[in-house]
C-alpha cells in the first residue's frame, strides 16, 4: 500500500486555518487530518463541522481525514459527512453501537475508521476489522499535539498488519501522535501506511521535504 502523510491541522495556526491548510496542500499532502474534541472524551476542545464546511470548497482536492475524539460520536456523523469529511474515524473506548456507527458512515458516502487509544489492545477492534476502511493507532494519549511518541504501541501496529495480511483485508493502518523524522520509519517498519503529523510537519523548515522524507 502507498504511504500517505496527513498533516494535522491541530498544529496549524487557528487564527489562519486557511493558510495552514494551504501550507499542507503546497507541501504535497493529499490528506488533511482534522482533530475533533469534545472536552469529555478528551480534556480539550477544537472545532466542529462548520470549520470543515468552510474549508471544503477552498480545498476540493484534499481528503479530509476526520478524527472524532467524542464520547458520543454517533450523534455527529451526519453533520461531519455533510460538511465534507471524506473519512470519519471513531474511538472504540466509549460505549455506543460501534458497528452500526461504522456502517452509518459508509451509508452516508464516506469512508470509516476505528481508533484505539494507547492502552487499548488490538483485540478490542478485532471483530470490526471486516467493516472498516482504516484503523487508527494512537501513539499518544489523545487530546493534545506535541507529545512524545509511545514506542510501546509499535507491536499493536505489527499485529494489525499481520491480521490484515492473514485475513485478506484492505484497511489502511494509520498512526497519530509524536510522528516525526525519527519515529515515522519505526511506524512504517511495523506496518503503518498512513502517518499523521502535526507539530513535526508544521514546524519543519521545509514541509515538502518532510513529507517526501517520511513517505519515500
Ligand atoms: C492528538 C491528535 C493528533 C495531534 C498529533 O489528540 O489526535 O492528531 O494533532 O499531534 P503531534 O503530531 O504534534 O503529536
Ligand atoms: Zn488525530
Amino acid at each position: 500500500m502507498n504511504t500517505l502523510l496527513a498533516p494535522s491541522l491541530l498544529a496549524g495556526d487557528h487564527a489562519a486555518l486557511n493558510d495552514s491548510v494551504r501550507q499542507a496542500a503546497d507541501a504535497g499532502a493529499s490528506w488533511l487530518h482534522l482533530d475533533i474534541m469534545d472536552g469529555h472524551f478528551v480534556p480539550n476542545l477544537t472545532f466542529g463541522p462548520q470549520t470543515l464546511a468552510a474549508l471544503r470548497p477552498r480545498f476540493p482536492e484534499l481528503f479530509f481525514d476526520t478524527h472524532l475524539m467524542l464520547d458520543e460520536p454517533h450523534r455527529y456523523i451526519e453533520p461531519f459527512v455533510k460538511a465534507g469529511a471524506n473519512l470519519v474515524s471513531i474511538h472504540i473506548e466509549p460505549d455506543y453501537d460501534h458497528a452500526g456507527t461504522l456502517r452509518r458512515i459508509r451509508d452516508l458516502g464516506a469512508q470509516n475508521g476505528i481508533v484505539l487509544n494507547p492502552a487499548t489492545p488490538p483485540e478490542a477492534v478485532e471483530h470490526l476489522l471486516g467493516l472498516v476502511d482504516l484503523v487508527l493507532v494512537m501513539t499518544v494519549q489523545p487530546g493534545f499535539g506535541g507529545q512524545s511518541f509511545r514506542h510501546d504501541c509499535l507491536p499493536k501496529i505489527a499485529r494489525l498488519h499481520q491480521w490484515r495480511a492473514e485475513r485478506g483485508l484492505g484497511y489502511r493502518i494509520e498512526v497519530d501522535g509524536g510522528v516525526d523524522l525519527a519515529t515515522a520509519p519505526l511506524c512504517r517498519a511495523a506496518g503503518a501506511d498512513t502517518l499523521v503529523a502535526g507539530t513535526a510537519f508544521f514546524k519543519a523548515a521545509d514541509r515538502a521535504a518532510f513529507l517526501a522524507a517520511v513517505t519515500a
